[in-house]
Order: C-alpha cells, then sequence, then structure tokens
C-alpha cells in the first residue's frame, strides 16, 4: 500500500471486531516503525501504553464515554509524553552525530525547554500527533483500522496507569479490525477555507 492510499483510506473507526488479535510481534514491528516519526530535538519525548489488561481497559472505558472501541479494538494505545525528556540526559539524543552539531544542539535543547512549561507541553502533543498518524497509517497498511480519540478523561486515564507526575497523556489510538465500512467522510471543509499561501 503507498502513503496515498493508506492516508485516503484511514478513517476513525467506531466499532472493532474483539475477536480480532494483534500479535506482540506485530505490535512491535508496527512501534519500531513509528518511533521513527520526527520529533524537536530527537526527543523522543513520547511514551506509549499498551492496555492490554482487560479489566484496566473496561475502568478506561468508563472514563471514555463508554466508548466500544476502548474494549473491543486489538490495541488500545494511550499515548502520553514526557514533559522533562529534554532534560534527561540529552546528550543521548544526538549521539555519533557530527560534533559540531551536538556542540550546538545540546545546549539549545536546553535553552529552548528549561523553565518553559507551555514550550514543554506543546512539544509533547506535537510529537504524540506525529507518531499518532504513524501508528495509524503503519495500521492501515497491514489492512487494520484505527481511531484516535480525545474523548476521555484526561486525569482519570492517568491515575488508571500510573502516569508520573513529569509526563502527560496527550490521546489514544485504538487499532483492529473494523465490523462495518464507515459512513462517507462528512463536512470535510473546502481547500482554500484551511490552506493558505504566506499569509492568512
Ligand atoms: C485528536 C482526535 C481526537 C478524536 N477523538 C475521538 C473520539 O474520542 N472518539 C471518536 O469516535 N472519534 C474521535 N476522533 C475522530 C474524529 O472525529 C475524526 O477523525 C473526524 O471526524 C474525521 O473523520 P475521519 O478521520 O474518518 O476522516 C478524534 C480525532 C482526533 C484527531
Amino acid at each position: 500500500m503507498n502513503v496515498t492510499t493508506a492516508i485516503t483510506e484511514r478513517r476513525a473507526e467506531k466499532m472493532f471486531d474483539p475477536c480480532f488479535t494483534i500479535s506482540d510481534d506485530q505490535v512491535t514491528q508496527l512501534m519500531e516503525k513509528a518511533i521513527l516519526s520526527p520529533t524537536a530535538f530527537n526527543l523522543q519525548n513520547w511514551r506509549i501504553v499498551q492496555v492490554k489488561d482487560p479489566a484496566l481497559r473496561q475502568k478506561i472505558r468508563e472514563v471514555a464515554w463508554n466508548q466500544d472501541k476502548v474494549t473491543d479494538a486489538s490495541l488500545l494505545l494511550v499515548l502520553c509524553a514526557d514533559l522533562n525528556a529534554w532534560a534527561k540526559e540529552p546528550a543521548r539524543y544526538w549521539a555519533g552525530a557530527p560534533q559540531m552539531y551536538q556542540d550546538m544542539l545540546i545546549p539549545a535543547i536546553d535553552a529552548y525547554y528549561r523553565d518553559k512549561p507551555q514550550v514543554q507541553r506543546d512539544e509533547a502533543m506535537r510529537s504524540s500527533g506525529l507518531i499518532a498518524m504513524s501508528i495509524m497509517l503503519l495500521a492501515q497498511e497491514q489492512g487494520w483500522h484505527s481511531c484516535p480519540m480525545d474523548g476521555f478523561d484526561f486525569d482519570a486515564v492517568g491515575a488508571l496507569i500510573n502516569l508520573p507526575a513529569d509526563h502527560v497523556v496527550c490521546l489514544m489510538v485504538a487499532v483492529g479490525k473494523r465490523t462495518d465500512e464507515s459512513f462517507a467522510r462528512v463536512g470535510k471543509l473546502p481547500l482554500d477555507e484551511v490552506y493558505f499561501v504566506n499569509t492568512l
């Protein structure tokens, strides 16, 4: 499947086959590719939790608008991020790069994020959004389906997965096999309402 087809055919699916399974090896292969997604300063600040425990899935569903896919999809991924990834041995993010880049970028990481909670949080959301899309397109390539989700109580989900204090929950992604064909895409805005050249 090429990228255009994956993008065109991906839909936010509502109902998933609870009997369809994705093996641990398949998940590992998918995630190994997904983590090639870009992050600012190569921070790789995403921290992704696959919730396997059915009882925990049920508890998450209860704080996620009772969405069926939380329990029924083959995979439930909670995409979190470490707000302090920038401070945790940042030299490793550039290990092996030409010395000139290491000398420039490692101090720049500190200057960019230190004492800037809004920037740290923005970066968490940017990184998670990008890897979420990679996960969904990789799933599509496998013939699976997906749904991104923010219809849930973030604090409650964080508590259920033991979220560390310096991490945030960004979104969830369900992956599996849909049970029904999606209805046609609706409400798409015309391109000239969302795409501009030079200025808004
Ligand atoms: C960040 C984000 C959160 C979303 N949350 C939910 C959700 O909680 N439940 C749901 O069914 N769909 C959710 N969606 C799916 C959107 O409603 C869907 O992407 C949009 O209507 C366009 O449909 P399409 O993705 O099939 O083209 C979410 C999408 C995004 C990007």
